[in-house]
């Protein structure tokens, strides 16, 4: 199929077997990232975000659903059998950069590793390439011989995007990559990930559950709660006018920075009632345990796709 997609998810499901029952933490998810934009999946905590990542990454197997990854790649395989293009072609950058860089190795290690691993450049081109890696990210070579506990939060999490960077990848999943890091670490690396997305034409699924953040660098917005996506739209689009009461509790919840930002912000859905269980999750829309305008359809029926605007889809029966 010929399309402009890097990604196409279809009827993706994972499941997890607990002690409690059978936790359905991606049920029924349909999207697709397109070559070179950033997504945004926000959503609050148990959502699903991470597991829709580590499914793509391989980490996980889907129960059920297709990934097919540039027209070619089934993603439904384990990352240990897939090949070694693909596996150098997906990276992902972990929220806590103190635990995903190893401790007792200098950067010019971590870094030359996935170099050597993937053999991306000839040995005697190594060190080279991490100095050129490292440049990309805003670092100089000073800090080839740096240990992880020498760095700020802002640098060890560029030293992890600039080794995600080593294999070439055309698709990197960033996992609340800046969500440890105080505002302004936060800040440069959010502009040092736009700026090589621009360099290097790079692919973004951006886990998230920081609405600034999402605003600052999304092209696209896609919300889910409690295993399913609600809502999804181009990134100006959605602040403008979020549709489901879920994206509007969680706008207007976040903090204000300008009477601009007021302005936009959703009024009267205030937060109501408990996460429920993903265990056993609410029937129909899974929001309307808390959701001030549910109706009684909504706790009957699955809401359809409701397309609202161009790019601008809602599954709400209110917009039925
Ligand atoms: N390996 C696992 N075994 C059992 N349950 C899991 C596993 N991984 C995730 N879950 C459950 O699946 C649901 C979705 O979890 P997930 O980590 O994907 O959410 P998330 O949206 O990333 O949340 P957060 O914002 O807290 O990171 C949760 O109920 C979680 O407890
Ligand atoms: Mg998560």
């Amino acid at each position: 199929m010929l399309d402009n997609n890097i990604l196409n998810v279809l009827n993706l499901r994972k499941y997890f077997a607990t002690r409690e029952g059978i936790v359905k933490a991606v049920d029924g998810v349909n999207f697709s990232i397109r070559y070179g934009e950033t997504l945004a999946l926000v959503g609050e905590s148990g959502s699903g975000k991470t597991t829709t990542g580590h499914v793509i990454m391989g980490f996980y197997t889907p129960d059920e659903g297709k990934l097919i990854y540039k027209g070619r790649y089934d993603l439904s395989i384990p990352i240990k059998k897939r090949p070694l293009e693909l596996k150098k072609d997906i990276q992902i950058v972990f929220q806590d950069p103190g635990t995903s860089l190893n401790s007792k190795r200098m950067v010019k290690d971590i870094i030359s590793l996935p170099l050597m691993i993937h053999r991306v450049v000839d040995k005697k081109r190594v060190y080279e390439r991490v100095s050129e890696l490292l440049e990309y990210v805003g670092l100089s070579d000073e800090y080839m011989f740096k240990y992880p506990h020498e760095l700020g939060g802002g640098e060890k999490q560029l030293v992890a995007i600039s080794r995600a960077l080593a294999s070439n990848p055309s698709f990197i999943i960033l996992d609340e990559s800046t969500s440890a890091l105080d505002v302004s670490s936060q800040a440069k690396v959010l502009n040092t990930l736009i700026k090589i997305q621009k360099e290097l034409g790079l692919t973004y699924l951006l886990i998230t559950h920081d609405l600034g953040v999402v605003r600052n660098i999304s092209h696209r917005v896609m919300i889910m709660y409690l295993g399913k996506v609600y809502e999804e739209a181009l990134t100006e689009e959605f602040f403008r006018s979020p549709m489901h009461p879920y994206t509007q509790m969680l706008l207007s919840s976040i903090p204000t920075l300008s009477s601009e930002d007021e302005k936009i912000k959703p009024a009267g859905v205030e937060s109501i009632g408990e996460i429920p269980s993903a265990v056993k999750p609410p029937s129909g829309c899974r929001f309307h345990t808390r959701c001030p305008f549910a109706k009684s359809i909504c706790s009957e029926k699955e809401p359809p796709d409701i397309k609202v605007g161009d790019n601008h889809i809602v599954r709400c029966w209110l917009y039925e």
